[in-house]
């Protein structure tokens, strides 16, 4: 009689998943929205300590080949009340970090340091009766945070959002944000009578049309709003573009007698870079 041998595998515990590596001061990509070949945006989950004040902008980034943070500063584009964070950013082609945060996707991490600083915040202004968020390409992203935050509208009688593109479709992810906003439940009736939307493009034709600094300059910004000239009793203005642009809107704001302050010292109004550089 042969002997039945039956042969069980030792217990073992099942070997552990090698943990996925984490980041430092890693957060979690929780939407990707591309809105052009050149532009898209995104929430990351929120660490608990972080406050900022809306307006503000902090480093982020993604592990750089070398194993070293390659960190890029970005303006936060939601509000401080909201449970995440979101950015709204260029994709530069051979641009060291956006040739590959592009492709980030939900689950995935980015670097995220939680240091917020900027001067486009309305601590840096003096009170006043109007405030005119004047932004070129990505330099909405600090607005679509100020715009979604009630002590804008608390601040000010009247908010007009002037935003100047060259295209129509790089228009896009204001233009959905300003009208959720006026359809939203709980900021909408906050918003109503008081936030003024003033798109244009440059070089596409369009229903609105021109620079901001064309448009201030010859009045006709005040004329289609019915809004008085710009005056520095009444206005206060924030300023995010290119560099030229931030220049050149500069002397437009100074030739209306309103003069430049800081979080130190408040004025009338506060600009930023919305990028470092000439162009791509
Ligand atoms: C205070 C501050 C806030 C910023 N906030 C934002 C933001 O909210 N969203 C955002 O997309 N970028 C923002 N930037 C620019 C950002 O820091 C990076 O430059 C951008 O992400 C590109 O990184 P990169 O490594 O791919 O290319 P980089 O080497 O940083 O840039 C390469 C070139 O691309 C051009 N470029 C860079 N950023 C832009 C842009 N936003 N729009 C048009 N051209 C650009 C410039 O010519 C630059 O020289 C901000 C910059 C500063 C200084
Ligand atoms: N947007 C695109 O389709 C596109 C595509 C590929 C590459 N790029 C490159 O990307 C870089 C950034 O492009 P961008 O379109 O985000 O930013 P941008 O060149 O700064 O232009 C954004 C808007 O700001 C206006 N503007 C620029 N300088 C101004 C000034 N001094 N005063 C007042 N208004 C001013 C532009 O008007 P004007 O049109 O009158 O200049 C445009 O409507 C540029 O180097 C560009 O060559 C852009």
């Amino acid at each position: 009689m042969t002997e039945s041998l039956t042969v069980t595998a030792p217990a073992t515990k099942p070997a552990p998943k090698p943990a996925k590596p984490h980041l430092p001061d890693a957060q979690m990509v929780t939407t990707v929205k591309h809105w052009t070949d050149r532009l898209f945006s995104f929430r990351v989950t929120r660490p608990q300590s972080l406050r900022f004040r809306s307006g503000e902008f902090v480093m982020i980034g993604l592990m750089g080949d070398n194993g070293k943070p390659l960190l890029r500063a970005y303006s936060i584009a939601s509000p401080n009340w909201d449970e995440e964070l979101e950015f709204y950013s260029i994709k530069v082609p051979d641009g060291p970090l956006t040739s590959k945060l592009q492709h980030i996707n939900v689950g995935d991490e980015i670097i995220l340091r939680p240091k917020p600083v900027g001067t486009l915040v309305h601590d840096a202004l003096l009170p006043g009766k109007r405030v005119w968020f004047l932004a070129t390409g990505t330099g909405i992203a600090p607005f679509a945070s100020l715009m979604r935050d009630p002590e804008t509208y608390e601040k000010y009688d009247q908010v007009i959002m002037m935003h100047t593109c060259r295209t129509a479709d790089e228009l896009e992810y204001g233009r959905q944000l300003v009208e959720d906003l006026q359809n939203d439940e709980l900021i909408g009736e906050m918003v109503e009578g008081k936030l003024r939307y003033y798109p244009t493009t440059t070089r596409e034709e369009t229903a609105h049309m021109g620079r901001i600094t064309d448009n201030l300059s010859s009045g006709k910004v005040f004329e289609d709003l019915g809004l008085p000239r710009m005056n520095p009793e009444e206005d206060r203005a924030m300023v995010c573009g290119s560099l030229d642009f931030n220049i050149d809107v500069k002397a437009v704001l100074e030739s209306f007698g309103l003069r430049e302050g800081a979080n130190s010292e408040p004025k009338e109004y506060v600009v930023e870079k919305a990028f470092v550089g000439d162009g791509i």
